[in-house]
């Protein structure tokens, strides 16, 4: 738990984003290939999980929040949806453009993708403009994560989806022990290996410590009476897809 402190990427307070931020922007290039890597693949399948979860429409308006390189945004508009990606890294946005053109030549989204910089704290959007509210990865890394939550709620028309997928708990103590223990051992190293920057990928258990993972977004999503709340554990609690609606 007192990790927080040893860790250059982990602040409490104001310039939490700013560290953040930085983060992302150091890893922003291998931050794609890392992702595979530590996860053996798996994030693809837990974001089509999410993206199946979504049931969203040709023709709906989608928002992802903390849209990274762009791959929940691009799945989102390959269905069909308008997409806004928002994100506060401008490096991460760029590898997220890049995906643009060497999408459409393979498999041309059918519909426009925006990606822009922006807060997930101060969202610029106006209330319940969205049928869909995704955010992957992004929430245990606000300032205030339950600020953040409810500017999703805020921006999710009454009647609309908000779906969070994040770093879980599980459950079970000996699988968590183990779990942790990769984290906090193997995902550095292969960060140190392949970023140069350990302690950007020490950051995830760290942050994880910090955040009440997927019951305590539960409670939040009770808290912001949403409706049809729903809660999803993959690899017995290694990831986790927290989902519901907004009150309509
Ligand atoms: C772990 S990455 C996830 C990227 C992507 N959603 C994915 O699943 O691959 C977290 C992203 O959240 C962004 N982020 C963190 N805090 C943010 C904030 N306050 N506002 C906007 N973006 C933020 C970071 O820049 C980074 O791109």
């Amino acid at each position: 738990m007192n990790t927080a402190s040893k860790n250059r990427y982990y602040q409490t307070g104001e310039l939490r984003g700013a560290r953040v931020k930085a983060l992302f922007d150091h890893i922003a290039k291998r931050y794609d290939l890392i992702n595979d890597i530590q996860s053996g693949g798996l994030h693809r399948w837990w974001k089509h999980s999410l993206i199946k979860a979504s049931a969203i429409q040709s023709g709906e308006q989608a928002l992802d929040v903390c849209c990274g390189t762009g791959d929940l945004a691009l799945s989102l508009a390959s269905q069909g949806a308008s997409v806004v990606g928002i994100d506060f890294s401008q490096a991460m946005l760029d590898e997220a453009k890049r995906k643009l053109p060497s999408t459409a030549s393979q498999r041309a989204p059918r519909s426009p993708v925006v990606f822009q910089q922006g807060d997930a704290m101060e969202l610029p959007f106006e209330d319940n403009r969205f049928d869909v509210v995704t955010m992957a990865y992004g929430l245990r890394n606000l300032s205030d994560w339950e600020k953040g939550l409810s500017e999703l709620h805020r921006v999710t028309r009454p009647g609309g989806r908000i779906l969070i997928l994040e770093f879980g708990k599980p459950p079970n103590p000996w699988w968590r022990s183990l779990y942790f223990g990769y984290l906090k051992l193997a995902v550095p190293l292969i960060g140190w290996s392949l970023a140069g920057d350990a302690e950007a990928y020490r950051y995830i258990l760290t942050s994880l410590h910090h955040f009440p993972a997927q019951r305590g977004i539960e409670a939040a999503m009770v808290r912001l009476q949403c409706r049809h709340i729903q809660t999803r554990l993959f690899l017995g609690g290694v990831m986790s897809l927290n989902l519901a609606q907004k009150q309509a």
